[in-house]
């Protein structure tokens, strides 16, 4: 059955700097999510704060983590399992984030981590996107290839466990140059469910959340939903803003 409800994540990547804030954000959240239905939210803050939710006995907020590494346990200096997360009730992990592929993971290492997460019965939040967007499409050809690689080996009953998290990397952070528009968002989440047709059969393809993410905010959230179909929103700065990323919420639960 298809997942009706919107999927609401938040990034915190390495943010914030104190368990204060991190309570703080945590509770207000947590208690504006008792009176908003239609959606699953899910945090990712860095792996120290992994044990908060359940230390304030949060049980509306599903727990994401920012990566993984494939080996279970051994010689890996700074790495964290996937048995290491679960420990922590984690549910989500977000791989191929463009801010980790810029510190060297590959399509190969991302397809490694799919793999890893998936055996865990987790889900991946995989992210894919352009540097940027050429008028010939060949940007079209760099998403193809991310998915292709990255989903090798992966099996045809397991592609629904996984969302897709279309971020074009000129959208994302405070250097961003646009956002993009509602009809690229289309045109991609189009592409994305057709490369998955190719590889696996349409059924597989309509049964994939594509989620957006790159600068949502208050203004853009409920248009990629909307008008563009967007199972949801990938949340990076007003994630961390309590009153932003509540109305980010709320819009996507409309
Ligand atoms: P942003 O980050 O919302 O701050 O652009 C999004 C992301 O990197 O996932």
């Amino acid at each position: 059955m298809l997942n009706v409800n919107k999927l609401v994540v938040a990034n915190w990547k390495m943010n914030p700097s104190s368990i204060k804030e991190v309570e703080f954000i945590y509770k207000g959240i947590s208690s504006y999510l008792k009176k908003i239905k239609n959606v699953e939210t899910v945090i990712c803050p860095p792996f120290p704060y992994l044990y908060i939710p359940k230390k304030l006995k949060i049980n509306n907020i599903k727990t994401g983590s920012q990566d993984v590494f494939n080996e279970k346990e051994g010689p890996y200096t700074g790495e964290v399992s996937f048995l290491m997360l679960k420990n922590f009730d984690v549910k989500y992990v977000i791989v191929g984030h463009s801010e980790r592929r810029t510190l060297g993971d590959t399509n190969q290492d991302i397809n490694n981590k799919i793999l890893t997460i998936l055996k865990g019965k987790a889900t991946p939040i995989f992210c894919i996107g352009e540097k940027e967007r050429d008028h010939n499409g060949f940007y079209l050809s760099y998403i193809k290839q991310q998915i292709i690689e990255a989903l090798a080996g992966v099996m045809k009953s397991q592609i629904k466990n996984i969302v897709f998290a279309y971020e074009p990397v000129w959208a994302i952070g405070a250097n961003a140059t646009r956002v993009a528009t509602v009809a690229e968002f289309i045109e991609t989440r189009i592409f994305i469910k057709k490369i998955i047709s190719d590889l696996y059969d349409i059924k597989t393809a309509n049964a994939v959340r594509i989620i957006y993410g790159g600068s949502v905010n208050q203004t853009n959230a409920k248009s990629f939903i909307e008008e563009g179909g967007a199972d949801g929103l990938l949340v990076g700065r007003d994630s961390l803003n309590i009153k932003k990323f509540k109305e980010i919420i709320n819009l996507a639960s409309k």
